[in-house]
C-alpha cells in the first residue's frame, strides 16, 4: 500500500509522521539525520517551477535529488563525503559553481557534533556548537549560498538547537542572526521531530527526573536574496 502523499502546508507548523511519502524512497531513511522528504517537497512547490535548478550543499543520502527528479526540477547535490554516485564531492564553503546559477538552495546542516557523519577533516559536523568556530564555518556556507543563488530567489535552512549536560545553545537563533546579514527573512517554520534515538521511555524518564527537555522541533529558516 502506498504511504501517505505529501500535503501542501499552509501554516508554520509542519508535522510529518514519517520521513518518506509515496511508493519510492526519497533519500535513505537509515542515513543519520536524513531530512523528511515532505519538507523538500513543500519547499519546491512554493519556491520553484518545473525545470528550475535546485542546489543542496549538504545532500547526505540524496533526499533532495530524489524529490526534485520526481517533480521535474533539475538538482545538483553536494556532500563532503558522497553517499551515492549522483552526489558530487565538495565542501559547502567552496563549491565549483558559477555565481548566481541556482533558482533555489536547500540545506539541512549539522547543528553540532551530536551525529557522526564521517571523519572528513572538513566535516562541520565534527565541531561542537559550543565552539565559536562552528558558527564561523556556517557563515562560510551562508556566503557561498549567497554567491550561487540568483537575485530575488529563495533559500531554506533546516537546523536544530542543542541542550547537552545542562548547557543550552540556541543554534537556530544564532544561525538566523548570521543569515540576516546576507538575506531578507521570509519566515521560520517549526518542523516537528519524530523517530529520534532519544524518543524512548528511558529518555523521557530522564527528562522528567533531571528536569530538561528533549528536542521536539527543528527550525526551517526561509530567506530571500535581494539585490543590495
Ligand atoms: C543532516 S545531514 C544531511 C541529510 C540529507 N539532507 C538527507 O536527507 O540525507 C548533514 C550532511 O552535511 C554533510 N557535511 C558536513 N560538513 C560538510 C561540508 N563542509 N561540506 C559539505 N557537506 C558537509 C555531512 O556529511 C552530512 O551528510
Amino acid at each position: 500500500m502506498s504511504k501517505k502523499q505529501p500535503k501542501f502546508e499552509t501554516t508554520t507548523l509542519w508535522d510529518f509522521p514519517t520521513q518518506n511519502y509515496g511508493d519510492r524512497p526519497h533519500g535513505d531513511n537509515r542515513y543519520p539525520g536524513v531530512t523528511p522528504a515532505f519538507v523538500i517537497w513543500n519547499l519546491i512547490q512554493r519556491y520553484t517551477k518545473e525545470g528550475d535548478l535546485v542546489i543542496d550543499l549538504m545532500c547526505g543520502s540524496g533526499t533532495t535529488i530524489d524529490v526534485c527528479e520526481e517533480e521535474n526540477r533539475r538538482c545538483i547535490g553536494f556532500d563532503i563525503v558522497p553517499y551515492r554516485n549522483d552526489i558530487k564531492q565538495a565542501d559547502a564553503r567552496n563549491l565549483f559553481l558559477d555565481n548566481e546559477i541556482a533558482d533555489f538552495v536547500f540545506i539541512d546542516s549539522p547543528y553540532s557534533d551530536n551525529i557522526k557523519y564521517n571523519d572528513h577533516s572538513d566535516n562541520i559536523g565534527n565541531i561542537s556548537c559550543e565552539d565559536p568556530r562552528f558558527f564561523e564555518e556556517l557563515e562560510g556556507v551562508a556566503k557561498e549560498i549567497y554567491r550561487i543563488l540568483k537575485p530575488w530567489k529563495y533559500m531554506a535552512w533546516l537546523i536544530g538547537d542543542q541542550a547537552k549536560k545542562k548547557k543550552f545553545v540556541p543554534v537556530g537563533f544564532k544561525l538566523y542572526s548570521i543569515l540576516e546579514n546576507y538575506f531578507k527573512p521570509i519566515d521560520i517554520i517549526c518542523v516537528s521531530r519524530h523517530n529520534q534515538t532519544s524518543n524512548t521511555p528511558v529518555w523521557h524518564e530522564r527528562a522528567r527526573k533531571y528536569n530538561f527537555y528533549l528536542r521536539g522541533f527543528k527550525y526551517l529558516i526561509i530567506m530571500q536574496k535581494v539585490n543590495k
